[in-house]
């Protein structure tokens, strides 16, 4: 029998992240993040994508130091923590499993409550982690990562509906796959993100899909894209040391400019002015400008989380793991990582 923190003593959560390639561990005490460390995983670099079997083992040799180190920097004692909230899915099986293996494994040792957490929930849920500028309820959330696409109408910490999503790659894969083209190092999205800033968005038109409802797809814009470089190198094997700045900016704009295009048919459907972005490609300081640039005309109210709540991090499982906990919301040690855990699941 696993003892739970009886209400009038402080929550203390530890959050752990190992969906992806990040291993990542963060301590909330009431509510308020106390420590937030992540440890990014170079190795992939050298193969221009993510092996999921080296993200693995990066995993197993990460993961106790970067718990170690946030516990540290919390300044608690492990006998603090309450409860350890962990990443469940979606992500790589074998980077789930370390984590989830690893929570379990500590919070028996502690014998404290184990709390499952959706990765994409944590996501949106990342906009309650400074709570001094959080949207209300409902809101819709644009959940642009590595390998998803979504938008998401939040009526609730626990209540969210996916009524758009991709069809095909996501929209941090089209940036990743675009910069791979380009002979640009994993991961992709910032480099393109930097080079963008020196160029003209307007030099290069790419097309655009044409989907129907609140869906996405990015996997015609890469095929397009590559057919441009081919033509374009064959003709001057310079093209893209010479074009870099102004192909980064205008991929960057097509990409932008999919993404808003259905997220403001989603907020004129559901009358909702209330609009997130999150996940790894809400860092792009291009979306970041446009959302900021349209807000007014379009009247809504825009949540653009902090660059180091964007991409995948521990703090949003811990936040998240928070919320549930006040819920008794507890899962037990018979729990198994779930690679396609959907959101509403
Ligand atoms: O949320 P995240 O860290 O991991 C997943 O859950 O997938 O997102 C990673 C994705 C990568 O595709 C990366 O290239 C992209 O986010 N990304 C960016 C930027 N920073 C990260 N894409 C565009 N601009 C950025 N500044
Ligand atoms: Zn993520």
């Amino acid at each position: 029998m696993v003892k739970l923190t009886i209400m009038d003593k402080s929550v203390v959560i530890l959050g752990i992240e190992s969906s992806c390639d990040d291993t990542a561990a963060a301590v909330i005490k009431d509510g308020k993040l106390l420590s937030n460390i992540v440890a990014n995983q170079n190795i992939h670099k050298l193969y221009g994508g993510v092996v999921p079997e080296l993200a693995s083992r990066a995993h197993q040799q990460n993961i106790i130091p970067v718990v170690d180190q946030a516990i540290k920097q919390a300044g608690i004692s492990k006998e603090e923590i309450s409860a350890i909230a962990f990443t469940r899915g979606p992500g790589l099986m074998g980077s789930l499993l370390v984590g989830t293996s690893f929570s379990k494994a500590f919070a028996m040792g502690l014998n404290i409550p184990l709390i499952e957490v959706n990765h994409m929930q944590a996501h949106v849920l990342a906009h309650f982690i400074d709570s001094e500028n959080c949207p209300s309820f409902p809101f819709l959330c644009l959940t642009v990562s590595g390998g998803h696409t979504q938008i998401v109408l939040v009526k609730d910490f626990f209540y969210m509906t996916v009524i758009g999503e991709t069809l095909d790659d996501a929209a941090g894969e089209a940036f990743d796959k675009a910069a791979k083209i380009m002979g640009l190092p994993y991961p992709g999205g910032p480099l393109i993100d930097k080079f963008a800033k020196e160029g003209n968005p307007n030099k290069f038109k790419f097309s655009k899909p044409n989907i129907a409802n609140l869906d996405f797809s990015f996997s015609g814009l890469k095929t397009g894209f590559m057919n441009f470089i081919n033509n374009e190198s064959a003709k001057n094997p310079n093209f893209i040391e010479e074009n870099k700045a102004d192909i980064c900016a205008s991929l960057q704009k097509t990409i932008i400019d999919i993404l808003l295009e259905k997220l403001k048919i989603a907020a004129k459907e559901k009358n909702i002015n209330q609009i997130a972005i999150a996940g790894g490609v809400s860092a792009n300081s291009g979306l970041r400008a446009e959302l900021n640039k349209q807000k007014d005309l379009l009247q809504w109210q825009v949540f653009i989380p902090k660059f180091e709540y964007c991409t995948d991090n521990a703090a949003m499982i811990a936040i998240t793991g928070y919320q549930k906990y006040l819920k008794n919301d507890f899962a037990t040690q018979n729990t198994t990582p779930s690679a396609r855990y959907s959101l509403g699941e």
